[in-house]
């Protein structure tokens, strides 16, 4: 493989991506990853990215991260081309990085999700911004997301509940009356609260019964919010509570004030069963508004 790089080129930087900003205006989603634009600054950040991350990944990540992350062979030192993180993913647990070029719409990201494929975004955050960043970036997505995906049971949790939003909007444009719409809103919010409490920041009790650890991956991509997580007094951590869950506002913009804990895989696994016949019973289409639409990926 190589690695040509552009580097006097505008980079593929988030909000300063000319590549991104055509694909946005030619109306394509799913894009190519074209490699030869990330610039010198480009590789930088993710490398600088990761090797601050690295030390607390392995003090907070559950061990199937770290697993995951060993098992993607990554070079900690250039952003990795999607090609070769789906040759080790794919052979593990089917999944695939997809490349995206920017904003995935709920069903669109979850009709994904049932295809055992992850929207990536491609970009990566200014060097000089590290810290916060509203938008989701490759780090968030590759080095945040994937590792998880390359274990069984999460990969499967991920795909049941991609699934679950394609069978809910099946269900409910079959059934009749004048609010299916809004039936149908509600019960992906509900499951895109269920993914923000547990795919991207949900903790788990350890195996070894010693504490908590992080396998959300909101928590996982953000250096100091991974650390607040676990450790500060101002983070509520109750156990998983799914009618709690489903009806949970929350906000983006800051580190996260309350988080769920799972037991681990199987606890996890029989929520989203859990999920499905809540799904099937019409139990989400009235879970509690909010005030705007929230993005994931
Ligand atoms: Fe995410």
């Amino acid at each position: 493989m190589t690695n040509a790089v552009n580097a006097s080129g505008p980079g593929l930087t988030t909000t300063k991506a000319p590549f991104i900003e055509q694909a946005v205006r030619d109306g394509q989603l799913f894009i190519r990853q074209p490699y030869e634009l990330y610039s010198e600054a480009n590789h930088d950040a993710w490398r600088r990215l990761y090797a601050r991350m690295l030390p607390r990944w392995r003090e907070f990540a559950t061990d199937a991260f770290i697993r995951g992350l060993d098992s993607l062979c990554l070079d900690p030192t250039r952003i990795p081309r999607l090609d070769d993180v789906n040759h080790y993913l794919a052979a593990q647990t089917g999944f695939r990085a997809v490349a995206v070029s920017g904003y995935v719409p709920a069903a669109d990201f979850f009709g994904c999700l049932a295809r055992r494929e992850f929207p990536t975004t491609i970009t990566i955050r200014d060097g000089a911004t590290l810290d916060y960043l509203p938008e989701p970036d490759i780090f968030h997505d590759i080095a945040g997301h994937v590792p998880m995906h390359a274990d069984r049971a999460f990969a499967d949790v991920l795909q049941r509940l991609g699934a679950c939003v394609v069978r809910a909007t099946q269900l409910v444009s079959a059934s009749a009356g004048p609010d299916r719409e809004a039936r149908a809103a509600s019960t992906e919010r509900a499951i895109a609260r269920f993914f923000w409490f547990t795919i991207e920041f949900g903790l788990m009790r350890a195996a070894n019964g010693d504490g908590l650890r992080a396998y959300g991956s909101g928590l996982l991509s953000s250096h100091g919010e991974l650390e607040h997580s676990l450790q500060s007094p101002d983070v509520e951590r109750l156990p998983f509570d799914l009618e709690r869950v489903i009806n949970q506002r929350f906000e983006i913009d800051h580190y996260q004030p309350l988080l769920f804990i799972v037991d681990g895989f199987d606890h996890l696994n029989a929520l989203v069963t859990t999920l499905e016949r809540a799904v099937d019973e019409g139990r989400l289409e009235n879970v509690t508004a909010d005030a705007a639409d929230f993005p994931l990926t």
